[in-house]
């Protein structure tokens, strides 16, 4: 079936927000989500998910998809290599997300060694019709705009990403997203952001680009140097929840971005340690993020050592009064000229 303006509909909602967080495997659950939102993500990506293990789910796969009550929206994002097994799980997600799904994004840009040893993620660059089959199987079944996420190639040298979006845009795809990297380079090297003008020259339907997004700055650099009419914020999140609306009012109304004093860092880590108690509650997530909040504080690097200590939401809670303390002991020391003591001062 499909639907007719699926690429249309995208445009709209870039250009009100081109702002979008990009699905991150182990990071993108819904409190990550939740704390992007508050702060202007309007589109949101779930973690990859696998048609294969979507076909006999348990509700722990579930999880990874279903958007929380305070959510608005959610895009799913699909990995797996059986055009077959992309439909069921297109009916499937459908059914179970309902209203609130925006998009179903078909993943072939992942390089981990166990998706792309079965065909899948990245892998898919180098079958191409078979790639092109998955996006119609997906695109026959759909009631919302189904996209792809791909990398430059697969293989480092090549670059496949233009002459393939524009297959899966004969496939029915409805706009697709380009990381600036080979699947070998995996996160290495810099992203090659030119690789962006070459897809959406090759293409109708909209582009998305990604890749070293590591600020609101770069988000809008990419937006106003490329012809992407989206931008993935996927590392520059991480401790930074306010890149979207910093990136949206940065693109604007040039308005610089505001600089973040460390209580503030630490009110938001707290508000994401509450999110993940209350819908996870994988409390040991919180070890990963916990950290990014801390960069650039006094005694960070102490500090990081407590967190990997942490376990249950009150351990979480509690260091974070004792960061609190320190910081505000430190700035004490450092108005009356003195210089910090090389250990916590709490
Ligand atoms: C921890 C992590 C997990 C990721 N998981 C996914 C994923 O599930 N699906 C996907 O398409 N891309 C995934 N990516 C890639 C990002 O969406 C993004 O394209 C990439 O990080 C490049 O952007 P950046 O350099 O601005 O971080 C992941 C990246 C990271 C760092």
């Amino acid at each position: 079936m499909g639907i007719s303006n699926g690429a249309e509909r995208l445009r709209a909602a870039y250009a009100a927000q081109p702002f979008l967080l990009a699905p991150m495997a182990g990071v993108t659950d819904a409190a990550y989500r939740i704390m992007c939102r508050r702060r202007g993500a309007e589109m949101a990506y779930s973690e990859m998910v696998s048609v294969a293990g979507l076909a006999y789910a348990s509700n722990k796969t579930w999880r990874l998809v279903l958007p929380e009550d305070e959510e608005p929206q959610i895009c799913v994002q699909l990995f797996g290599s059986k055009p077959e097994q992309f439909a069921s799980a297109v009916d499937a997600v459908q059914e179970r997300v309902g209203d609130k799904l925006s998009l179903i994004d078909i993943n072939m840009a992942c390089p981990a060694r166990k998706v792309i040893t079965k065909g899948e993620g990245s892998a898919l660059m180098e079958t191409p019709d078979l790639a092109a089959q998955i996006v119609r199987a997906a695109v026959e079944r759909a009631q919302v705009p189904v996209t792809v996420k791909m990398r430059i190639a697969f293989r480092t040298g090549e670059r496949t990403a233009p002459a393939l979006a524009r297959m899966l845009e004969d496939a029915g795809a409805d706009a697709v997203a380009v990381h600036g990297r080979t699947a070998k380079q995996l996160y290495t090297g810099t992203a090659d952001w030119s690789i962006i003008d070459e897809v959406a020259d090759a293409v109708t339907i909209p582009v998305v680009g990604s890749g070293d997004v590591f600020s609101a700055e770069d988000a809008v650099r990419m937006l106003t140097t490329t012809k992407a009419e989206a931008v993935f914020v996927a590392r520059g999140t991480y401790g930074n929840p306010w890149v979207f609306d910093d990136a949206r009012a940065l693109a604007s109304a040039a308005t610089p971005v505001p600089v973040r004093s460390a209580h503030e860092r630490l009110e938001a880590l707290r508000e994401h340690l509450e999110l993940v108690h209350r819908y996870l509650p994988l409390m040991a997530r919180a070890r990963t993020f916990a950290t990014w909040y801390l960069k650039g504080m006094p005694h960070a690097a102490a500090w990081r050592g407590q967190v990997v200590r942490c376990t249950s939401f009150e351990d979480f809670m509690s260091l974070v009064d004792e960061i609190e303390a320190d910081v505000a002991a430190c700035e004490d020391i450092l108005a009356q000229g003195g210089t910090l003591p090389p250990l916590p001062a709490v």
